[in-house]
């Protein structure tokens, strides 16, 4: 009989020192704080991670600064840094069981997905980048002015990246703001979320396998409040790079004012997904299923507003019920778990608060509702039925496995789209349709970062990631999540 995988693994975890990764080297943190790190689905002690203060912060960020400054990392032949990202690349998909298992046990989703939109996703995010440090250029302009002239850009890594990440793709989140990072040349204190940070130490091991030079890659565990607010607030910090709550968004670009950091915010949605009368509900109720259950509904574009046509409206209605109450839902450790916990008992009461606001408003549910199981952060798949448009579970982001479904008519888009639209955020946004004309009519009209027509995959590194209005600013992935990463520069050249 095959013993069972995380056992060891547990015991490593449990054994594991609380250290930072700091100049090249696994330091002893300068104050002796502990965070708990928790199983999600049983609440039981997993390992412990140094609560960072200010003080490891400053000395991660001293050694980013020395590691930029003295050009170590940026004045690296491109190719070189090129060949550091592919073989850091080469190191996690060989640790690619370990880490998808180590992410799966921290942050509760399904190992499967752990291993393929996590581990695989950060091996994909790494390649790709790595591909783009030596395309990094800028253009050729002829100035008018009288006589003959030279004018060209550069575009130049910014420096010092903060990069503070959450917990609900920890490893694919931390590697894809590191690779374009390090692909344009900058060096980086990661700082990851103070829920879910394991998979970012043992990346860190592999770092300083890859034989990074010391202080181009620093990882800083730690509460956002002290360690994160730390990072936002240092001088010697030229830009922050954060995926999170629109809140903490808020106030980091606030705070950043002070230094004049430059900022690249990926923050909450509440994004609409549309079914059509001529949809392919074959396709469109599985993927409208996963794009609210998948991860648990803990993901920044969840498809957490769901209108469908009312010719249609009935058969949606009955197969997203029938895929709720079957979903398998268990430990991610657990191959046969379709959907995880939630990652703590605070998310999960956070997400039951807001069904039970629904409730009292009258909203009616067509499945789930409950917490689910004695121990464990689980949450029922819950779908609730046409719930007013100004409630709560309405309007803001939940992070939880809560489908709103409601019902269009034969409105003119420009109607249908303004439902959409009807919401703080536009991050990401799905059509169901044959109809080309429609699908690419409502496309223009939905104020979103992504529109997907008739399916999509998983987050690509080449498509440009990000949101309009409160769902952030700039875009991370393809070209433009790299040119998040530097600076433009222009240059003058008399030749007369
Ligand atoms: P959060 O925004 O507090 O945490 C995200 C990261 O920011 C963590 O690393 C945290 O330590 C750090 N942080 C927190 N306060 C900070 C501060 N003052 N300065 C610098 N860094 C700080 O998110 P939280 O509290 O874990 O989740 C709350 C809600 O945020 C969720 O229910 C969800 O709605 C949303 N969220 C959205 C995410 C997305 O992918 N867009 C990811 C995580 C949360
Ligand atoms: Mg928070």
């Amino acid at each position: 009989m095959t013993q069972d995988p995380t056992i060891p693994l547990r015991a490593a975890l449990a054994q594991a020192p609380a250290q930072q990764f700091i100049d090249g080297d696994f330091r002893t943190p300068c104050g002796d704080g502990l965070i708990d790190i928790l199983d999600p689905a049983t609440g039981a002690l997993l390992s412990q991670a140094s609560a960072g203060e200010a003080a490891d912060i400053d000395a991660a960020v001293k050694a980013a600064r020395q590691a930029f400054d003295d050009g170590r990392w940026s004045g690296l032949p491109p190719a070189r840094r090129q060949d550091m990202l592919l073989k850091l690349a080469d190191l996690v998909a060989a640790d690619a069981d370990a880490l998808a298992l180590t992410e799966s046990l921290d942050n509760g989703m399904p190992l499967m997905m752990a291993k393929m939109g996590g581990v695989m996703g950060a091996v994909g995010m790494l390649r790709y980048f790595a591909g783009w440090a030596t395309k990094l250029g800028g253009e050729t302009i002829t100035p008018s002015w009288p006589g003959e002239w030279l004018g060209y850009t550069r575009r130049e890594a910014v420096g010092v990246v903060g990069a503070i990440t959450p917990w609900n793709f920890p490893l694919v989140m931390a590697v894809g703001k590191l690779a374009a990072a390090l692909a344009a040349g900058c060096t980086v204190v990661l700082k990851p979320a103070e829920q879910a940070p394991l998979s970012a130490m043992r990346l860190a091991r592999l770092v300083a396998e890859a034989g990074f030079p010391a202080g181009v890659v620093n990882i800083v565990t730690g509460y956002g409040h002290q360690a994160g607010a730390a990072l936002v607030a240092h001088p010697g910090v030229d830009k922050i790079s954060f995926t999170g709550s629109t809140l903490v968004g808020q106030q980091i670009l606030r705070e950043s004012a002070a230094t004049m950091k430059r900022v690249t915010l990926e923050l909450g949605g509440k994004s609409p997904t549309f079914i059509f009368g001529d949809a392919d509900l074959e396709r469109a109720i599985p993927a409208a299923a996963m794009g609210i259950f998948g991860n648990a509904g803990q993901v920044c574009a969840a498809g957490s507003r769901l209108f469908v046509h009312t010719s249609v409206f009935d058969r949606v209605a009955e197969g997203l019920t029938a895929r709720a109450q079957s979903l398998r839902v268990g430990p991610g450790t657990d191959p046969a778990t379709e959907m995880g916990p939630l990652i703590s008992a605070r998310q999960r009461d956070r997400v039951a608060s807001y069904i039970e606001a629904g409730r009292e408003a009258g909203v009616s549910l067509l499945a789930g509702g409950n917490t689910k199981g004695d121990a464990g952060y689980f949450i029922e798949p819950t779908i609730l039925l046409e719930p007013g448009a100004d409630l709560s579970v309405s309007r803001e982001e939940i992070f939880g496995p809560v489908l709103c479904l409601m019902r269009f008519g034969d409105d003119d888009l420009d109607t249908i789209a303004a439902r959409g639209n009807d919401s703080q955020y536009g991050l990401s946004s799905a059509i169901w349709t044959q109809d080309i004309t429609r699908a690419h009519k409502l496309a223009n009209r939905l104020r979103a970062g992504t529109v997907r027509i008739n399916g999509s995959g998983p987050p690509d590194p080449a498509l440009p990631l990000g949101g309009f209005k409160a769902s952030g600013f700039g875009r991370e992935n393809g070209r433009a999540g790299l040119e998040i990463y530097t600076e433009l520069k222009t240059v003058t050249v008399a030749l007369t």
